[in-house]
């Protein structure tokens, strides 16, 4: 689908900016949105560039870089981090080895940190694309990671 059709899928609603940015992003192999298209999306709904880079810059989902193939946040807010006893953030680093922030040589793996996923009563957990691992142990984590990369999950 390209941009033209996610536009119209929206009916070129400015209240669904961040659905029209989430779903150009995510019909990438690399999850990101140029800045000419920001400019294009601007134009179509009738709102300031500087509008659509506001809605780009808060939401840790979006991005102007490529990223990878599948993107790890892991939630960094005051819940998860309580009952993280084995650090989810450091057993992916160690996994896959790369820093937040990066991606893996392969492109198959972006991992940064989030705020909060919204299921605060399961933590910790993260985010995979669109899907949320809860209740997550060291176990649970690296069987996921293999999963993806076994291409179980996707
Ligand atoms: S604090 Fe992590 S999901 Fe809410």
């Amino acid at each position: 689908m390209n941009l033209q059709k996610i536009l119209e899928k929206h009916a070129f609603q400015k209240d669904h900016l961040i659905e029209i940015l989430i779903d150009l992003q995510n019909e990438k192999t690399y999850k990101f949105v140029t800045e000419e298209e920001v400019s294009l999306i601007a134009d179509a709904l009738k709102v300031p560039v500087s509008h659509v880079c506001g809605v780009m810059s808060f939401y840790t989902l979006l991005s102007f870089d490529e990223r990878g193939k599948y993107i790890i946040q892991v939630c960094k807010d005051v819940p998860c981090y309580l009952n993280d006893d084995f650090n989810v953030l450091t057993t992916i680093e160690k996994a896959l080895d790369i820093s937040c922030g990066d991606t893996s040589k392969d492109q198959f793996f972006t991992l940064e940190q989030t705020a909060c996923l919204g299921c605060c009563d399961e933590a910790p957990a993260m985010r995979i694309n669109n899907k949320v691992y809860t209740k997550l142990t060291k176990a649970k984590v690296l069987r996921i990671l293999e999963e993806y990369k076994e291409g179980i999950l996707c």
